[in-house]
């Protein structure tokens, strides 16, 4: 889409926001001190639509993220910084599941949240498999086993496999893998570790257990081809995060201790 820039001359006051939060200063002035668009933004926008959002008189609008359907922010709606951080450290990784399925509904809105993760260039390179299926997590985690078997790597987990113990995928109803163009994007690691943190948080906020998937990764990383047949990645695409998810059969009733911060103050 060609981007196109309106800016609203009642509207405007001149405050320069645009200007300032543009990631690659392609905002200067007209000759009445407006906002325009630089000749350079059809090739360099990275369409972060931060020159409409960060307007505080709404006198700005852009093509690829419309002001009248971009949503205001509620100040309301934000929570305390106690609130975030216990939120945050009550987060625990989930290991036995419930049986209960999640809604369809509940999954596409902690999808919809990781939209909003970081990504570099703001390339949203991150594409997700969502696995609704019990039973197809589960032979994903024979996979995983026979992987492990072929390489006599975890024998301990290959053996609790054969007594009918998943501690692979862990009986997890729901497996989120998140997988990307590592042609099309420069920092595809980040990109999709970071949408996958943003999964796991929203899950928490929705009562939803979850759990870094691991062995999963490594084993698609190895190439183990009877486990990439079943994904049917699109051409060139590689996994790089995966996350289960399921309703907790446990809650945790304290926040256990991490190490000290490490940090240099300078
Ligand atoms: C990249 C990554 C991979 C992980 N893989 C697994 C895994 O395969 N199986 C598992 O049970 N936990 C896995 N974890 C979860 C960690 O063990 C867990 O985050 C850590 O023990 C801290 O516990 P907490 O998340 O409850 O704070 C993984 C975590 C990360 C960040």
């Amino acid at each position: 889409m060609k981007i196109s820039l309106s800016v609203d001359q009642e509207l405007c006051k001149k405050c320069y926001a645009c200007i300032a939060e543009c990631p690659f200063d392609l905002i200067n002035k007209d000759k009445e001190e407006f906002p325009q668009l630089r000749k350079a933004a059809v090739k360099k926008c990275i369409r972060c639509g931060h020159c409409m959002a960060v307007c505080v008189s709404g006198a700005l609008d852009i093509n690829i993220s419309p002001l009248t359907t971009s949503p205001v922010v509620d100040k309301n709606l934000l929570p305390d910084p106690e609130l975030v951080s216990h939120f945050l450290t009550s987060r625990r990784s989930i290991r036995t599941y419930r049986k209960k399925v999640a809604d369809h509904s509940v999954l596409r809105q902690i999808l919809e949240v990781s939209r909003y993760a970081p990504s570099a260039h703001n390339g949203q390179p991150v594409h997700w498999i969502m696995v609704e299926d019990p039973a197809e997590v589960r032979r994903l985690a024979g996979f995983v086993v026979e992987y492990m078997q072929s390489l006599k790597l975890f024998p301990g987990l290959t053996r609790a496999w054969d007594q009918g113990v998943d501690k692979v995928l862990r009986d997890a109803p729901h497996l989120a893998i998140a997988h990307a163009n590592p042609l099309a994007s420069q920092h595809p690691i980040e990109d999709c570790t970071l949408a996958t943190s943003y999964l796991d948080l929203a899950a928490h906020s929705r009562g939803l257990g979850s759990c870094w998937a691991g062995f999963l990764v490594q084993a698609v990383h190895f190439k183990y081809q009877p486990l990439l047949d079943a994904l049917d990645l699109p051409e060139n695409h590689e996994v790089y995060t995966a996350l289960m998810l399921g309703y907790p059969k446990y809650r945790y009733h304290h926040i256990p201790q991490r190490d000290d911060l490490k940090v240099t103050w300078k």
